[in-house]
């Protein structure tokens, strides 16, 4: 199959990225955070999550950040949410977009939301049922996908079965996470095969993270069988607090060099992409986990 000739990058730095920092960062950096990635051209970004600030208090000031942020026509803000009342706290922050999340093992289901596989998808059902009939649109994530910290292994028929049940609720697209960044090539292969057998490629995003340097070669996999929407965290923010170990999203720089070098439109500049993540990096005190960030630094382009 011939890979695509558009990739859209989702962000997921504003929030899979800094839920995971040991400070709340305050609004005011977020937004400027979210505003520099908006001007970098990037037509998704997930701002913030309406999760409980109990579980995840990075994520407290999420409210503020959404009445903050520069909206851009066309670009998509997302903000995650757990439950009804997270869904109130997004209508009343006027967020058009939201993220529902399942996990494809039990274990990491308890351990993220509280509740079983199947008691989530009953509770996202009418969410998302809720979400749709006030006009929202509606993104499904399924944490997991390639292996759990818990449980080890997980079957892709389970994957498969949780991203069918998120579209035949009404997401439009299903983003599968490697959310420990455990998977290889051929654990990539096996598992979208699987998905695919009942699932539109342009339905599908992979969202992988960088644990074992696997995260650019399983993209590519994901590519090869047609999908083309790519989730990933500006500066390789990240990890995930209910995942001991797990390591940053891979970066958005890294998968920009990449679709660049491969001749694929992205819409997205990679100096305002690079301006973001020094931005943010120069907040938290530390250097990128992007490659290629650091290796612009080193040369003078
Ligand atoms: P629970 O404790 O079972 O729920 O948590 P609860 O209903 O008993 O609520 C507990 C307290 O939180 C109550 O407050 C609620 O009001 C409050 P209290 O009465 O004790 O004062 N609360 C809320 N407050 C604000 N907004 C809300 C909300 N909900 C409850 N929405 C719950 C269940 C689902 C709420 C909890 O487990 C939770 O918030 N979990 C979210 C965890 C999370 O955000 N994890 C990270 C995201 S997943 C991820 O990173 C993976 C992904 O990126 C994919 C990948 O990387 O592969 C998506
Ligand atoms: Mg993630």
């Amino acid at each position: 199959m011939p890979l695509p000739k558009y990739i859209k990058l989702v962000d997921v730095g504003p929030r899979d990225g800094l839920q995971n920092e040991k400070i709340q960062v305050p609004a005011k950096i977020k937004i400027k955070l979210i505003n520099l990635l908006t001007k970098a051209g990037l037509p998704a970004i997930e701002a913030g999550s309406f999760v409980s600030p109990k579980w995840v208090p990075q994520m407290g000031n999420t409210k503020e950040v959404f009445q903050g942020i520069m909206q851009k026509a066309g670009v998509t803000y997302t903000a995650l949410i757990p439950n009804q009342k997270g869904l109130n706290k997004a209508k009343e922050s006027s967020c058009k977009d939201i993220a529902v999340f399942a996990a494809a093992s039990e274990s990491f289901s308890r351990a993220n939301i509280n509740c079983s596989i199947t008691d989530s998808l009953a509770r996202f059902r009418t969410l998302t049922k809720i979400a749709l009939d006030a006009g929202m649109s509606v993104r499904a994530y399924i944490s997991c996908a390639l292996g759990c910290p818990y449980e080890g292994k997980v079957e892709p028929e389970v994957v498969s079965h949780i991203a069918h049940e998120f579209l035949q609720m009404g997401c439009y697209e299903i983003s599968l996470g490697d959310t420990i960044g455990i998977g290889t090539a051929g654990d990539v292969q096996r598992m979208l095969s699987h998905v695919l057998l009942d699932i539109p490629p342009e339905n599908v995003a992979v969202h992988f993270h960088d644990t074992y340097g696997q995260a650019l070669t399983n993209i590519f996999v994901a590519l090869q069988n047609g999908v083309s929407t790519i989730d990933a965290s500006v500066a390789g923010l990240g990890g995930c607090p209910y995942a001991k170990g797990a390591t940053g999203n891979v970066a958005t720089e890294d998968v920009l060099y990449m679709l660049n070098g491969l001749g694929i439109r992205t819409d997205v500049k990679m100096s305002s992409l690079l301006e973001a993540g020094n931005y943010i990096c120069q907040f938290l005190g530390r250097s990128s986990s992007s490659k290629t960030s650091s290796a612009y630094k080193l040369k003078d382009y």
